[in-house]
């Protein structure tokens, strides 16, 4: 298949677009070189076309293309408010221009890079009232160490489950509403043009050529970075939270996957969970990174952030139903070898 891969200079982009030519794609490669992800003065990676969806014309470039794989976007949690336009921008109007120029091409498969974060604080249980939302997180419940979220009916505990593709989207972060709202245009793209999308929603993706130490960089690209600095990662709250860590050829075999599955689904957007299967509390992932590391062990903090979110957990099962995706590395085998894979070098990090 003709593959236009936005993104691909970026760290999931550059897997997903190897692994495309390895099964036998034509992968044409694209990247904005954001200075956020690259640095101010990037050198073109070999073969990746320098292009901003933002601005530069699309059409030429989309003729032939049998799917569209969109990776390009500005990630992480950003540093305050005044990240909020780019993030519109980058991600927003940056795709609404890409799907615009599908349309007058007749170009009508899709497949999204989305994330986790379109569900916030994921789903509970109660004993009494069943499958809830939790209650919002309470600062003097924080200052006081408890981190647990509590059921918004009784004030009772509750129990994280694993999250479905049918849970309410709960954006919390300016990338999460820019990532809704990205999920949102695809939709009314394929009502529009009969369009097939499929959207990839990706828990905490790690591996080799991880971006270092940013602000706009995920826990284990933080952890790895302290690592590489012969320092303790830093694990805030008490070390409890759930998460999922995929590595990034899975994710990157996902989306080769759904690049060749999405004509066979439905007209409209499918999503799809891409996690591991297999979750973890945040100090047993800290605990695997530094053991395989042999450096020193991780410090639980007790510090929190406000926009933090306490237990997230994606079920990947409609994955394997819809596309036959299966995780093939085990968190506690990735997560090991992350210790000494290669990060990308860092650009330096805005300050608020
Ligand atoms: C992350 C990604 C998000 C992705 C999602 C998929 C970032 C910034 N966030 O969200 O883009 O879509 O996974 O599920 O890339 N923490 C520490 N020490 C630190 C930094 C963070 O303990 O130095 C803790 C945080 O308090 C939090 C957890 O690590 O509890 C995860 O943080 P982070 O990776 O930033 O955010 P996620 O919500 O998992």
């Amino acid at each position: 298949m003709r593959v236009l891969l936005t993104g691909a200079a970026g760290f999931i982009g550059t897997h997903i677009g190897r692994l495309a030519v390895e099964r036998g794609h034509q992968v044409i490669a694209l990247d904005a070189y954001l200075r956020q992800a690259h640095g101010e003065h990037a050198a073109p990676v070999p073969g990746v076309h320098r292009l901003d969806l933002r601005h530069d014309s699309l059409d030429d470039v989309l003729s032939g293309v049998d799917v569209v794989c969109h990776q390009a976007a500005m990630v992480g949690n950003g540093v305050d408010a005044q990240d909020l336009p780019d993030y519109a921008d980058h991600n927003d109007h940056g795709q609404a221009r890409l799907l615009a120029a599908m349309a007058r091409v007749g170009v009508r498969h899709l497949v999204l890079a989305s994330s986790m974060v379109v569900y916030g604080d994921g789903r509970y249980t109660c004993p009494e009232h069943g499958d809830v939302p939790p209650a919002a997180r309470r600062v003097d419940a924080l200052d006081a160490g408890l981190f647990d979220p509590r059921c918004p009916h009784c004030g009772g505990e509750i129990t994280w489950r694993l999250i479905g593709e049918d849970t309410p989207f709960l954006p919390r972060t300016s990338y999460a509403a820019s990532k809704v709202a990205q999920e949102h245009y695809a939709s009314a793209w394929c009502t529009l043009e009969h369009g097939r999308a499929i959207a990839l929603r990706y828990h905490n993706v790690y591996g080799p050529g991880m971006p270092a130490d940013t602000p706009y960089a995920g826990v284990a690209a933080i952890f790895r970075s302290a690592i590489a600095r012969e320092e303790s990662p830093r694990v805030f709250e008490d070390g409890g939270q759930m998460r999922d860590f995929v590595h990034v050829h899975d994710v990157a075999l996902a989306n080769v996957l759904a690049i060749e599955k999405v004509g066979q689904h439905d007209e409209g957007l499918t999503p799809y969970n891409i996690a591991s299967g297999q979750p973890c509390t945040l100090l047993t992932m800290a605990e695997t990174l530094a053991g395989a590391s042999g450096g020193a062990p991780p410090v639980v903090t007790g510090e929190y952030r406000r926009f933090d979110v306490r237990h997230v957990v994606a079920s990947p099962a409609a994955a394997t139903a819809g596309l036959g995706f299966t995780a093939q590395i085990a968190p506690v085998e990735g997560l090991a070898a992350l210790a000494s894979d290669p990060l990308r070098s860092a650009p330096r990090p805005r300050q608020p």
